[in-house]
């Protein structure tokens, strides 16, 4: 199919079937919308699921277990450390759950629990996306847009590793500095309109879908930051979508990195099992009700060049370009829980202990638990204010320790008793 026809197909929710692999080419439409030449490609490919635990290698490394629970997929040299200085990802790995066989990264976010009129919490399983039926456990879909106006894109490098989005995050305000990290409430499948920054607040037919896009200007210099964030930014002005400059600070133009992660909410859209005061049942394993916290994680892992091949190419599928394996091939590839910890089935709370913070869409009380005190799993009691995990156990921070243990502070967001 040309550039041609593919721009004139461009509308939202229009399926595209490309080499075989279907794809929905909706943000072409937003380029379009948005004036922006439309002749681009954007590499999107399927990862089945690698492991559901609590490990998160990239904020709390050499923690076992980090506070909350993450799907993770890509490399299976996912681990509680992946130091660059100590491990090269790309020749560690023996496979990866993703459809290219030279893609080693990790790619993480958190899960999506439902909570019952009882209090009890359950998992919301994961569904595969449009053409990629079987991914194990549903997996998630990811992006590398090179440019939307034929930039070149500078693909990441070994040991680049960022993370966007925070946490501890409840309002509007604080969530609009990350500008595209966005829900879709499916009426099915291929549903594209409508994103929203929180949590939908009706019962979505098909599901719910997390998007999330990282910036796209690094600095050049630092493959990390202190706060996993720093080194990279967004556009100055305009968008990536809209060919907007990097800003001065962060010149270099990177790929888009967007996952989408459906979550399969269909044995849960009963209203009858909801809240009686209308609010909506769904709660992130962070402890977030109205998902302006949500956040995403990203270990570069490709071999040699291959990213950066796949860029200057411009291909979707890139089957010429990089080499593929079959979806059933991905999901040979598994781990398992660093520590045994129960995550499934009913549980009388978040795993981890994690304290629900923050407003429950459709009260109005708008109020967030500013303080409170928790006990540590590895510190004695500590309080903070504002929201931070404390030793692993909720959003309940650590300015003050119990005696025997210090307040190590990791990034912007978390700190632990230790
Ligand atoms: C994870 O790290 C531990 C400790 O360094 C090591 O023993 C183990 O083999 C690693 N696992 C994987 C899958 O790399
Ligand atoms: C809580 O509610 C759910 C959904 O109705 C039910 O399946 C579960 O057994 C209940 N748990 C307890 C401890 O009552």
């Amino acid at each position: 199919m040309s550039l041609q026809s593919r721009r004139v197909a461009s509308q939202p929710g229009f399926l595209l079937v490309i080499n075989d692999i279907m794809m929905y080419p909706s943000v072409l439409a937003v380029a379009l919308a948005l004036g922006a030449p439309s002749v681009h490609a954007l590499l999107r490919f399927s990862c089945s699921q690698l492991v559901v635990e609590r490990l998160d290698p990239l904020v709390f490394p050499g923690l076992k277990q980090s506070p909350h629970v993450h799907q993770v997929v890509g490399g299976n040299m996912f681990n509680t450390t992946m130091d660059h200085a100590a491990h090269d990802i790309s020749t560690e790995s023996t496979c990866t759950t993703c459809t290219f066989p030279e893609d080693f990264s990790n790619y993480w976010t958190a899960v999506l629990y439902f909570r019952a009129r009882n209090g009890s919490v359950h998992r919301v399983p994961q569904r595969a996306n449009i053409g990629f039926d079987g991914a194990r456990s549903g997996g998630m879909t990811v992006y590398y847009t090179p440019s939307y106006t034929g930039a070149k894109a500078t693909a990441f490098q070994p040991g680049f590793r960022m993370v966007v989005g925070n946490p501890m995050i409840r309002t509007a305000a604080e969530n609009a500095k990350y500008r595209q990290l966005t829900f879709t409430c499916l009426q099915d499948l291929s549903t594209r309109t409508g994103e929203t920054a929180d949590m939908p607040k009706t019962a979505c037919p098909a599901g719910i879908m997390s998007n999330v896009r990282f910036p796209t200007c690094w600095n050049g210099k630092d493959l990390d930051s202190p706060d996993h964030a720093s080194h990279v930014a967004y556009p100055s002005s305009g968008t990536f979508e809209s060919g907007g400059p990097c800003p001065s600070t962060h010149p270099v133009k990177i790929p888009q990195l967007f996952f989408e992660i459906i979550w399969d909410t269909r044995q849960f859209n009963d209203k009858s099992l909801w809240p009686t005061d209308g609010s909506q049942p769904f709660v992130w394993s962070y402890g977030d009700y109205t998902g302006y916290g949500t956040h995403g994680d990203y270990v570069f892992g490709w071999k040699g060049d291959s990213l950066q091949r796949a860029m200057d190419a411009n291909c979707d599928a890139c089957t010429g370009t990089l080499k593929t394996q079959s979806i059933t091939t991905g999901n040979n590839c598994q781990q398992s829980q660093k520590v045994a910890e129960t995550i499934d089935g009913w549980l009388p709370q978040l795993p981890g202990g994690i304290v629900i913070t923050g407003p429950q869409p459709g009260t109005g009380s708008g109020t967030s638990t500013s303080t409170s005190t928790d006990s540590g799993s590895t510190g004695g009691s500590c309080s903070a204010a504002k929201y931070a995990q404390c030793g692993g156990k909720g959003f309940t921070g650590c300015a003050t320790c119990a005696s025997g243990s210090t307040c190590k502070v990791s990034n912007e967001y978390y700190s632990q008793c230790l």
